[in-house]
């Protein structure tokens, strides 16, 4: 076998599903983010774990707000996806720029996406500090569904290109 770094060995491991975690700033106004790295932790307490960049601003916005939203999208929400996956909240309003359809949710003022697969409303629970990602543990609040919408996935990723496709 060929010897690599761990960041080539990750990037080897696709399909990989991808999902939009959404916070608020101290206004209440939503900001969000793309996540690859993150998975279900526990069915009782319901837990999900999101992995998130020190450097970013939604990592800022959970950390103070402790509250946040969890999204796996199809393929109807893939514009969107890269918008949220590529420029900061710090610069850009992304719920503006790209008129995202949003649904409030019932425990917490972050708004859950409408037209996604799967919405996850979520109280944080823990951060455990890793390195440079964090794990935010969210404790799930609701859990909501498209029954009819297949999740996308993020098949390769070749420099910043990435291609995408539904299973
Ligand atoms: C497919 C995809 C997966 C990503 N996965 C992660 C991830 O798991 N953790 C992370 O910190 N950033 C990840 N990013 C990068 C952030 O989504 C991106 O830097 C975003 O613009 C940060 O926004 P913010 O500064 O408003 O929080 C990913 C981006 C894409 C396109």
């Amino acid at each position: 076998m060929k010897q690599v770094t761990p960041r080539e060995a990750f990037n080897k491991i696709k399909p990989e599903s991808v999902a939009f975690v959404l916070s608020i700033d101290e206004a209440d106004k939503p900001s969000g983010m793309i996540v690859a790295w993150q998975t279900k932790l526990s069915n009782d307490p319901p837990l999900f774990g999101v992995a998130i960049s020190k450097k970013k601003y939604t990592h800022k916005l959970i950390t103070s707000s402790k509250e946040f939203v969890v999204v796996l999208p199809g393929k109807d929400l893939e514009e969107e996806l890269k918008v949220f996956g590529s420029v900061s909240g710090r610069d850009v309003d992304k719920f503006e720029g790209t008129g995202i359809k949003t649904e409030p949710a019932k425990h917490i003022k972050t708004p859950l996406l409408a037209d996604a697969v799967v919405n996850f409303e979520c109280r944080l629970h823990e951060i455990v500090e890793t390195g440079d990602h964090d794990l935010f543990i969210g404790e799930i609040l609701t859990s909501y569904i498209n029954k009819d919408k297949k999740i996308l996935f993020n098949i390769e990723k070749n420099g910043d290109n990435r291609t995408y496709g539904e299973f």
